[in-house]
Order: structure tokens, then C-alpha cells, then sequence
């Protein structure tokens, strides 16, 4: 069998290394895929990302399915146009898509079907978010771009003035073009972040394995939001008793309210959480994997990902039940200098495809020219170790920074410490 991966990123690799080792498929397709994505001998990257194009990929190379990583062609309904051609290909439709493409629509949802999340309002007109703003008189308050904005739509405002010049910088000044032309504002949450990440085919559901992701650049959750500079899984703050009641009040609710809606959820729907004591609010969904929490994820998973993708197109996931292995895995980001805001490229990249049994390295933002491997974008790589225990995982993973390197490099060094102490 020969499946296409869409995407480009270290979820995209993770994807199609771990779709590669099925024994059922022959060949990934990987578009575009980066670097190194295609290290491993059954994965070859095409250059392709227009969507007619890989429509008419996936016909004339006989692709049996297809599978989407980012958010950006699902809220452009690629699913909508795969399917209008009879092509299996496993992502949510454009309509469902929405949860995650608009902050208001997400939160109109979880309001008509009791999911648990921040109160909040949302605004098109300035005036109003401001008069909001000063009637509310408390900081930190939130401040959300409606559209997608690659992870930077979100302002924690730690003063009233801050929230009015975001108002205006989102409302006024349009810097986030279309996304910021509406806003949501919501009381700001306290207490401890997790992933909560399923598979569903509109009406079973396949739990993945509990994960948590560092948005933050630096050290001890400070420096700017970023797309996650590095997760581990499993995360001990998601007890089985915790799973249990994610289960219960977010992920059954969230599926169910969708086919109430009209709308048949197929894909990986992810709900990123805030959990305080055993309160659980939902801060968004994402209708894809994590990035990076899907490289620990897939290192430790035992089922076979093919199977369960294409049962899940054929609303046939019941037929799976979840395997893990024991160990834990942890993923550090390797990120480029001056990530988020400007990341400087084309710095060469030393022994960016270095691998053991309990480690292996994800790309992302690399290229290849003439023989070597440079980055190409902010986060860089993705260096992932496993072990029995957190500590050992953490180590391997962090073992494999005195052996990959580029100029400028930067990594937080404390991905996983708060679970560990
Ligand atoms: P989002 O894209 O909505 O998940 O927001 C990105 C990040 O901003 C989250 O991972 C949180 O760290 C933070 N955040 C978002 N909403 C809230 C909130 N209501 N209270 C506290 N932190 C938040
Ligand atoms: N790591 C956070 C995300 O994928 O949205």
C-alpha cells in the first residue's frame, strides 16, 4: 500500500516514520516533507503542496490513503476535495475543521454543549472590546485572535494597557490580517497544562497516550508563546482517574456535539487543556496532532498506524484498543536563533540523522543543498530519547545535543523537570 503524508514539519516526519514501519505499506509520500524526513528507505518527500496537484498524485500513483498534518489545507477543506474524488484520506472536513480555525466558533460549541471552558466574550468592533476590557478591571486577561495565526494569535495582557493596545494591534491595525478581524476575550486560567489528543472516525474513539508540550521559548515558562519547544510522554498529571473524566467531559461531548451539529468528526482531534486540582477547562481544540507532541507519542506507540488510519476511515476503529510501550519519551526542540520572530537559516547542521534504538532525531525546519543538511525554519529538529522511566528518557534525549548542532542553536533544558521534581 502507498500513502501520502501532508505536511512538512517534525509531526509530519514522525507521521511517516511511524507509517513506514507497517509492514502493509510499501511506500510514504511525503509532501513536502523537509531535510530529512526521507532518511528511512520507504519514505521519498515530493515537492508538491497545491491541492489539485495532489489530488492528481494520489490518482496516478494509486495512493490507498492520505493523511493531513497541519491545520492550515484542513481549514482549507483538502478533505472536502479528496473525498468529492472518492480518495480515502483521514483529517476532518472544513466545516469541522472550524473548532480549530475559529477561537469563536470553538467557543460558541463548548457553551451549546456544556464543554467546561474560560469565560469569555468576542468582539469585531474595538470600542466594544475596549469597554469590556475596563468593565472587567482584572489582569492577566487573554486576548485571542479568531483565526488560525501559527500559534501567535494568543496575548496574555498583564496589564489593562496591554489589553487595549492588543485590541487595537488585533482590531485596529489588522496584524493579523483576517484571523484578527475578530477577537475573543476570556478570563485567564491558572493551574497545570496537558495535551489530550484522540483519534475519532465520527463515532469510536482512540485515546493516544497522554503527553505535555512547553509553549514557552524559555526556561521555566518564561520568554514568548511558541509552536512548543519540546513534550514528553506520558504526562503523570493525567491520572487514570483525570483520563477517565477528559473522557467524560470533554472528548465524549465534544464528538457527540458535532454529530448534534451535523458533523461527523473524522481525524485527530485535540483538546489542550488547563488542569487545576481536578477542575478541567478547555483552552482550545486543535483538529490535528500536536507538534512536537506527536514525535514522543508515535516513539512509544505499538499499534500499527496504518491499520489504525484506515479503519478510522472506514468508521471501524472499535476494532483497535491502544498500545504503549512502558517506557517514556521525550522530545527536545532544537530551534534556530531569533525563533519565534525572524529564525536565521541555511546554518549547516552536524550529524542531523543520527539514530540509536532509544533515540532518533524528527526534522522539521531543515533542506538539504549540495550534500549537507541546513535549517530552514524556527524550530529546527526534534531530538527524542526513550527510557523506562522519565529521567532516562529525558537523558537520552538530551544526550543527543552534545552530538547535533548548528550555529545559534537554542533549546530549553527543562522539558519534562517539573513532572520530574
Ligand atoms: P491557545 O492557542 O488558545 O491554546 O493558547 C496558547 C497558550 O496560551 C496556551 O497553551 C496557554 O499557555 C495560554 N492560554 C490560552 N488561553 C488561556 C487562558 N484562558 N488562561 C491562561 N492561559 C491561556
Ligand atoms: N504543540 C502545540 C500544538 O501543536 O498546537
Amino acid at each position: 500500500m502507498k500513502v501520502l503524508i501532508i505536511g512538512s514539519g517534525g509531526r509530519e516526519h514522525a507521521l511517516a516514520w511511524k507509517m513506514s514501519q507497517s509492514e502493509h505499506v510499501t511506500k510514504v509520500f511525503l509532501a513536502p516533507g523537509n531535510g530529512g524526513s526521507d532518511s528511512e528507505p520507504k519514505i521519498e518527500n515530493i515537492d508538491i503542496t497545491d491541492h489539485d496537484e495532489l489530488i492528481k498524485f494520489a490518482q496516478n500513483n494509486s495512493i490507498e490513503l492520505t493523511v493531513v498534518g497541519p491545520e492550515q489545507p484542513l481549514s482549507e477543506g483538502i478533505v472536502d476535495k479528496f473525498e468529492a474524488r472518492h480518495l480515502k484520506i483521514f483529517g476532518p472536513s472544513q466545516e469541522a475543521a472550524q473548532l480549530e480555525s475559529s477561537k469563536k466558533y470553538a467557543k460558541e460549541f463548548m457553551i451549546r454543549h456544556s464543554i467546561p471552558t474560560a469565560f469569555y466574550s468576542s468582539f469585531s468592533d474595538p470600542q466594544l472590546a475596549h469597554q469590556y476590557i475596563d468593565q472587567q478591571q482584572t489582569v492577566p486577561i487573554v486576548i485571542k485572535a479568531d483565526g488560525l495565526a501559527a500559534g501567535k494569535g494568543v496575548i496574555i495582557a498583564n496589564s489593562l494597557e496591554e489589553a487595549h493596545q492588543t485590541v487595537d494591534f488585533m482590531l485596529e491595525d489588522n496584524k493579523f490580517g483576517h484571523a484578527g478581524s475578530s477577537i475573543v476575550i476570556e478570563e485567564f486560567l491558572r493551574g497545570e497544562e496537558a495535551s489530550f489528543i484522540v483519534m475519532s472516525d465520527g463515532e469510536n474513539i482512540f485515546p493516544m497516550a497522554s503527553s505535555q508540550d512547553h509553549k514557552r521559548l524559555l526556561d521555566n515558562d518564561l520568554g514568548p508563546n511558541t509552536g512548543g519547544m519540546g513534550a514528553y510522554s506520558p504526562a503523570p498529571i493525567v491520572t487514570p482517574e483525570l483520563h477517565e473524566k477528559i473522557m467524560h467531559e470533554v472528548i465524549h461531548p465534544t464528538i457527540s456535539g458535532l454529530k448534534k451539529d451535523g458533523i461527523t468528526f473524522k481525524g485527530f482531534l485535540y483538546a489542550g487543556l488547563m488542569i487545576d486540582e481536578n477542575n478541567i477547562k478547555v483552552l482550545e481544540f486543535n483538529c490535528r496532532m500536536g507538534d512536537p507532541e506527536t514525535q514522543p507519542i508515535l516513539f512509544r506507540m505499538k499499534n500499527d498506524l496504518y491499520e489504525l488510519i484506515k479503519d478510522a476511515c472506514d468508521g471501524q476503529l472499535n476494532k483497535h484498543v491502544p498500545l504503549w510501550e512502558d517506557d517514556f519519551a521525550l522530545t527536545v526542540v532544537l530551534a534556530a536563533k531569533n525563533y519565534p520572530d525572524t529564525p536565521e537559516k541555511d546554518k549547516k547542521i552536524l550529524n542531523s540523522n543520527f539514530k540509536s534504538p532509544t533515540q532518533y532525531v524528527f526534522h522539521a525546519g531543515t533542506k538539504k543543498a549540495n550534500g549537507d543538511i541546513l535549517t530552514n525554519g524556527g524550530r529546527v529538529l526534534g531530538l527524542t530519547g526513550k527510557g523506562m522511566n522519565l529521567q532516562l528518557a529525558f537523558d537520552e534525549a538530551y544526550k543527543l545535543t552534545d552530538i547535533v548542532n548548528f550555529d545559534g542553536v537554542q533549546f530549553r533544558t527543562d522539558i519534562g523537570k517539573k513532572a520530574l521534581n
